[in-house]
C-alpha cells in the first residue's frame, strides 16, 4: 500500500476553499490544515473543522507535511513555493504559476537545487468540455482541422479584488488565459508558430478584462483563443472546423452538436434569397447532404490532479504538469502581451 501524503494549503479563499474540499474526497491525500494571512479566515478554516496554523513558518516546521498548495494572489506564488521547497516540501502552485519566465526559472532552479518537487494546478486540463473537444480535434472525424476557436465569455468584468491590479497579477490573460492556453498545448503537443493578440479594457484600465489571440501552427491551423468579460450572450465554449465537418460545444455542459457532410458533390444548393439579394455560397445544406450528430461527452476525474501529486511523492509516477509546459505557457503569454502593446504578430 502507498503511505497516504499530507496536503496543506496556504491561502484559505476562494480557491484555498475549493483544494481543502477536494482534499477531503480523496483516500490517497490527507488535509493536514491551512495558513492564511487573515486571521478571520483561520477563524473560518477552524469552524470548518480544518487545522489553521498561525503562521507559515509553523505549517513549514510541521514535518508530517508533505505537500503544500498555495493558493494566494499571483504576485506572491514565488516566494511562497520557494520557501515550501526550501523547507522540504513539494510545492504546488496555483495557476498563473507567476507573471514572468525571469520569475518561474528562479522557481525552477529552486526545485532543482533543493529536489523538491514543483509543479503547478493546471485544473482545467480536467474539464469535460476540453477532453471532448480534445477527443473530436484528434479523432480526425471532422477531416483536416483548420480551425479550432476556444472562448469563455462573462458579463460582470473582473472581480473586484486582487484581479484589478496589475502589480498582484490581474487581468484575464494570467487568469483565464493561462487555463485556455495550457488546453491548446496539451490539445496541439506543440507550440504555434505565432500570435496576433488584442487585450480588453472595457471595464478596467489597468489590466486586461479579456483578450483575443489568434495563433497560427505550422500546418496551417489557426486556434483562436478568447476571454470575454462584457459579454451579455455567450458564444460558444467550443467551435472546431475541419474539412469534413463542424463541432459546437456550447458550454461547460458538453452539449453541442457535429454536422458532418455526407455527400460533397452532386446535389446543387438551393440559393436563399435575401432582403437585398441572393447567395448560393451562404446558402444552408439541404438535409440529405449532412448528417447531424450529438456530442459524446468524455468523462474524466479532476481527483486524479492529487492522486498524482500522490504518486509523485511516493516515488511511483511522473508529474502530469511539468516545468516545460510551464516554459512554453509562460512564452505564449509573455507573446499575447507583446504582440497586443506593438500591435504586431509575434513569432516564436
Ligand atoms: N485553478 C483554478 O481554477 C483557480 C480558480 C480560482 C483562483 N485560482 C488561483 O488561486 C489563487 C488564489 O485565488 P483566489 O480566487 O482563491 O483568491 P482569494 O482572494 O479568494 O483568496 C486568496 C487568499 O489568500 C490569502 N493570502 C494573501 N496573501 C497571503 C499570504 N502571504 N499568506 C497566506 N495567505 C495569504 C488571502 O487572505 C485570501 O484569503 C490565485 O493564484 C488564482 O489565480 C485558481
Amino acid at each position: 500500500m502507498s503511505r497516504v501524503v499530507r496536503v496543506a494549503v496556504v491561502g484559505y479563499g476562494g480557491m484555498g476553499g475549493w483544494h481543502t474540499r477536494l482534499l477531503q474526497e480523496i483516500p490517497e491525500v490527507e488535509l493536514a490544515g491551512v495558513y492564511d494571512i487573515l486571521p478571520e479566515r483561520n477563524k473560518a478554516a477552524e469552524e470548518a473543522g480544518i487545522k489553521a496554523y498561525d503562521s507559515l513558518e509553523a505549517l513549514l516546521a510541521d514535518e508530517t507535511i508533505d505537500v503544500v498548495t498555495v493558493a494566494i494572489p499571483n504576485d506572491l506564488h514565488e516566494e511562497v513555493c520557494i520557501k515550501v521547497m526550501e523547507a522540504g516540501k513539494a510545492a504546488i502552485s496555483e495557476k498563473p504559476v507567476t507573471m514572468s519566465t525571469a520569475v518561474l526559472e528562479n522557481m525552477i532552479a529552486a526545485s532543482n537545487r533543493t529536489g523538491s518537487l514543483f509543479t503547478v494546478h493546471q485544473n482545467r486540463r480536467w474539464d469535460e468540455d476540453f477532453r471532448t473537444a480534445e477527443k473530436i480535434y484528434k479523432s480526425g472525424d471532422l477531416g483536416r482541422v483548420f480551425e479550432i476557436q476556444s472562448r469563455v465569455h462573462g458579463s460582470r468584468g473582473i472581480p473586484g479584488d486582487w484581479r484589478n491590479t496589475k502589480a498582484q497579477g490581474g487581468g484575464m490573460v494570467l487568469d483565464w488565459g493561462v487555463h485556455l492556453l495550457d488546453q491548446m498545448n496539451m490539445m496541439m503537443g506543440k507550440m504555434p508558430v505565432s500570435v496576433y493578440a488584442v487585450l480588453s479594457n472595457v471595464t478596467n484600465e489597468e489590466v486586461d478584462d479579456g483578450f483575443t489571440a489568434t495563433f497560427k501552427f505550422d500546418d496551417g491551423l489557426v486556434f483562436t483563443v478568447e476571454v470575454g468579460t462584457s459579454n451579455f450572450i455567450n458564444l460558444p465554449r467550443w467551435y472546431i472546423l475541419g474539412l469534413n465537418g463542424t463541432s459546437v460545444i456550447e458550454d461547460w455542459d458538453v452539449s453541442g452538436r457535429t454536422v458532418i457532410a455526407t455527400c460533397k458533390e452532386g446535389h446543387d444548393a438551393v440559393p436563399i434569397v435575401t432582403a437585398a439579394g441572393l447567395t448560393k455560397t451562404m446558402a444552408p445544406r439541404t438535409p440529405e447532404t449532412i448528417e447531424t450528430l450529438p456530442i459524446e461527452k468524455v468523462h474524466c476525474d479532476i481527483k486524479d490532479y492529487y492522486r498524482n501529486i500522490a504518486a509523485v511523492v511516493n516515488g511511483e509516477a511522473e508529474q502530469i504538469v511539468t516545468h516545460d509546459q510551464q516554459r512554453d505557457l509562460m512564452k505564449l503569454m509573455e507573446a499575447i502581451f507583446e504582440s497586443a502593446e506593438k500591435n504586431e504578430v509575434v513569432f516564436f
